[in-house]
């Protein structure tokens, strides 16, 4: 998928699928594959750093990661779009810091950006829009708010939250974002907010009637250890051969048997 022209014209069509990665060794397997677009998440602060929350990812730190995916997709960045979070407050700062902001990750070679919730911060998704910054928004588990939310939990599941998120969305798509990622909401809202808008959602734990699906992609290859959310599947046991693989490279070690003669000079 080469651009944002493209990924709203799927709105109804065949579903979108996009993987959040950080790393030039993930963008070159995506490189190889048919998944459509790449978000270079802020989650990179829990996944690749280990920390509680995605707050310590400033924008310096997600314009590095957005370079070296970019780097990794080299020549295929032109048939997949490459979208970056903009990471925590960055949004609350005025619309002068947002700016600086989003040519940080477009200089580092995303072609759009990603903002959590709009409340409070709709003019900034319009400026940048009007900029000529494609803009995808991100409501329901919004992890950038997690201690206003009182943890990582599904958002939406009364009437009145439901309406409160229909309403976000919708001032999202106002606001001219071309596209919405909904995090965990039960699979009833996820559809009634996908059919309310113009342009896709992408879900995340927001059911099967999203316009497309995300997962981060150490998550969908079962590189990840602890606690695994609900919405997560393992589409490959990456994490079961890297096991078996660090084993046989230790015996290999213990016993001589690597290197042989061919790995040596
Ligand atoms: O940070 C991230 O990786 C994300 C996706 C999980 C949607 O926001």
């Amino acid at each position: 998928m080469k651009s944002v022209l493209e990924f709203r014209a799927r709105k109804g069509q065949a579903p979108i699928s996009m993987v959040s990665a950080y790393t030039h060794w993930e963008a070159r397997f995506l490189a190889e594959s048919p998944v459509d677009c790449v978000l270079v998440g802020d989650s990179l602060a829990t996944v690749l750093d280990g920390e509680a929350t995605t707050f310590a990812a400033t924008p310096e730190i997600m314009a590095r990661h957005t370079a070296a995916v970019a780097r990794g997709l080299g020549e295929s960045a032109q048939r997949k779009l490459l979208v970056a979070d903009f990471p925590f407050l960055a949004a609350r700062r005025g619309l002068s810091a947002a700016v600086d902001t989003a040519a940080l990750l477009l200089r580092a070679g995303a072609h759009a950006v990603k903002i959590e919730g709009v409340d409070g911060h709709a003019d900034v998704i319009a400026h940048l829009v009007e900029s000529g910054v494609p803009v995808m928004g991100h409501l329901g588990l919004t992890p950038q708010a997690v201690h206003a939310l009182g943890g990582y939990k599904v958002q939406g599941r009364n009437t009145a939250a439901a309406e409160a998120l229909l309403r976000q969305a919708k001032a999202v798509e106002a606001a001219g974002a071309f596209g919405l990622v909904l995090e965990c909401v039960p699979a009833a809202l996820g559809r009634e907010i996908t059919a309310a808008l113009g342009v896709p959602t992408i879900g995340i734990g927001a059911g099967a009637e999203c316009d497309g699906q995300v997962l981060v992609m150490a998550d969908l290859l079962g590189l990840t250890t602890g606690h695994r959310p609900r919405f997560v599947r393992e589409f490959a046991p990456a994490g079961a051969a890297a096991r078996a693989g660090l084993a046989a490279f230790h015996t290999a070690t213990a016993e001589r048997s690597f290197p042989a003669a061919a790995e040596s000079y």
